[in-house]
């Protein structure tokens, strides 16, 4: 559904009038208009800081020049012998940032692993305060920090944490030009398998990802990591839920765009919607309603027979029937509950005895409303928040297996079902972030692409949030 007041404030007599009111004037986010090029940041410039003594600066640098970019440095910060001798040591060429007056790199990477305890949190303060007034549109700030337990005192975990504070904080400020700001909590091992997510938070692929925090850690034994990012999903067999329409149709069309071959499931009656989503993608669709109780027999047998099995399973179809919990029926309490959490997994307990390919890799729609919780969504809420806690439990079982499950949390997303809200409930739903807009299916797309990528092999069991950083469950 189009966003009218978005519009209206992207024309200069509309942002003058907003602005002079003190309205909410949302920015024009950039978002990828085509698939991940081979190396992602090749002609664009990135500012690299870190810490003084920060420990990931090598493998920074080396995923930067993997992935094409032209190195920055400010070479006034304290931090910067650690970056010279990461780019000595991973072999790239550092270029001195340019005077006050240059556009800042539309790109700032921050290694700050090294932060020993509070006073080190100063090193932060002094790259972003002088340049948080200058950013570009769209800025993109990833800032490291050392994985908790891999911190060596108490006094370095409590500054890793301060961080989060300061990433959460510096996204509310920074959101009203389109700029994003995110927290990589990394551990020693996760040092190897930086360059995926770097991809992905520096580019337009996460427009609406923004002050979140995700964990990067060890990749399943004989894993790769992508020699590129382009095409990542050739060859690959990726089954979607809910695939007719809404979300689930850009993930099936997002999934596509990177190489993968779509089988697309939807309840029978929208059969023919599942048709016109996937007849574009050269995909296959199966009308077949996830609470069916063969529904994993047959999705196994249809995969087992086409293609020899599947390498992503997204679990997207869902369904909301708020009340009241003093006014819900166990019609719907059962309904909810079967679709959004029982149907995953009978389906995935099926698939998990054949049906699937090496290193396959499960991704599982969530939602805010299971973080936060929702007055009338109890049901809703309560699958919702039980897909997090099953990909966190699940994730561990399936590393064994070299295999891996994540969650997308989707906020305030234009679709049939926002569509359908009370105009009021609407138009709060979209403002309440720091994007001040509401997400397009696209970006819960990029972000379950992403997960189901090899771009995402060193994380596993978690849950990230797409919702330009929304104030319910903040
Ligand atoms: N739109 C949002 O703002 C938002 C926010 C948070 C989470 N989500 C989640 O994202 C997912 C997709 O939502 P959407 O907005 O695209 O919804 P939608 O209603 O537009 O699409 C959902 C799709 O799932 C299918 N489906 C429903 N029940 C099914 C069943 N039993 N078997 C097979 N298919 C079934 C529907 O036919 C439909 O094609 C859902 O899990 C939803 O809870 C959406």
């Amino acid at each position: 559904m189009l966003d009218r007041y978005l519009e209206f404030t992207n024309s200069a007599f509309g942002k003058q009038f907003a602005s002079s009111l003190g309205l909410p004037t949302p920015p024009r986010l950039q978002r990828a208009e085509s698939g991940y090029a081979a190396a992602p940041l090749a002609g664009m410039k990135v500012l690299i800081a870190a810490d003084a003594a920060a420990t990931a600066s090598a493998a920074v640098l080396a995923a930067l020049r993997a992935l094409g970019a032209t190195v920055q440095v400010a070479p006034g910060h304290s931090g910067f012998a650690a970056v010279k001798a990461g780019a000595q040591a991973a072999g790239v060429e550092l270029h001195s940032e340019g005077s006050d007056s240059d556009p800042i790199a539309p790109v700032i990477v921050f290694d700050a692993t090294g932060i020993a305890g509070t006073g080190g949190l100063k090193q932060v303060y002094e790259l972003f305060q002088p340049r948080a007034r200058r950013l570009v549109a769209n800025t993109r700030v990833v800032v490291l920090a050392r994985a908790t337990a891999d911190t060596d005192s108490v006094q370095a975990a409590t500054a890793a944490a301060g961080l989060r504070g300061f990433v959460r904080s510096l996204a509310k400020e920074i959101g009203k030009n389109g700029s994003t700001a995110n927290l990589l909590e990394v551990s020693r091992a996760g040092d190897a398998w930086l360059s995926g997510p770097l991809a992905f938070f520096t580019g337009p692929n996460s427009a609406y990802v923004t002050g979140q925090v995700l964990a990067v850690g060890d990749a399943p034994k004989g894993a790769t990591a992508p020699a590129h990012c382009n095409q990542s999903l050739a060859g690959k067999v990726a089954v979607v839920t809910g695939a007719a329409r809404g979300i689930g149709a850009a993930i099936a069309q997002i999934l596509a765009r990177e190489g993968a071959t779509v089988v697309g499931m939807d309840r029978p009656a929208e059969e023919g919607a599942l048709g016109a989503t996937l007849s574009p993608l050269n995909g296959v669709g199966l009308a077949l309603d996830v609470t069916a109780p063969d529904a994993g027999e047959r999705l196994a047998s249809e995969l087992n027979a086409r293609f020899g099995g599947a390498d992503i399973i997204v679990h997207n179809a869902g369904v909301t029937r708020d009340k009241m919990l003093r006014n819900m029926t166990p019609a719907l309490w059962d309904m909810v509950l079967d679709i959004n959490l029982g149907a995953i997994l009978n389906i995935n307990e099926r698939l998990l005895q054949s049906g699937l390919k090496p290193g396959a890799r499960f991704v599982c729609i969530s939602s805010i409303g299971g973080i936060g919780g929702n007055a009338g969504q109890t049901n809703y809420a309560a699958t919702k928040a039980g897909v997090i806690g099953y990909a966190e439990a699940l994730a561990p079982i399936l590393a064994k297996k070299g295999m891996a499950i994540n969650a997308v949390a989707p906020g305030f997303i234009e679709t049939q079902m926002t569509a359908a809200m009370p105009m009021a409930n609407r138009e709060v739903g979209r403002r309440v972030n720091s994007l001040a807009q509401g997400g397009l299916p696209q970006d819960i797309a990029e972000a379950v692409t992403f997960f189901a990528s090899p771009l995402a092999m060193g994380i596993n069991g978690k849950t990230l949030r797409v919702c330009g950083q929304n104030w319910l469950g903040a």
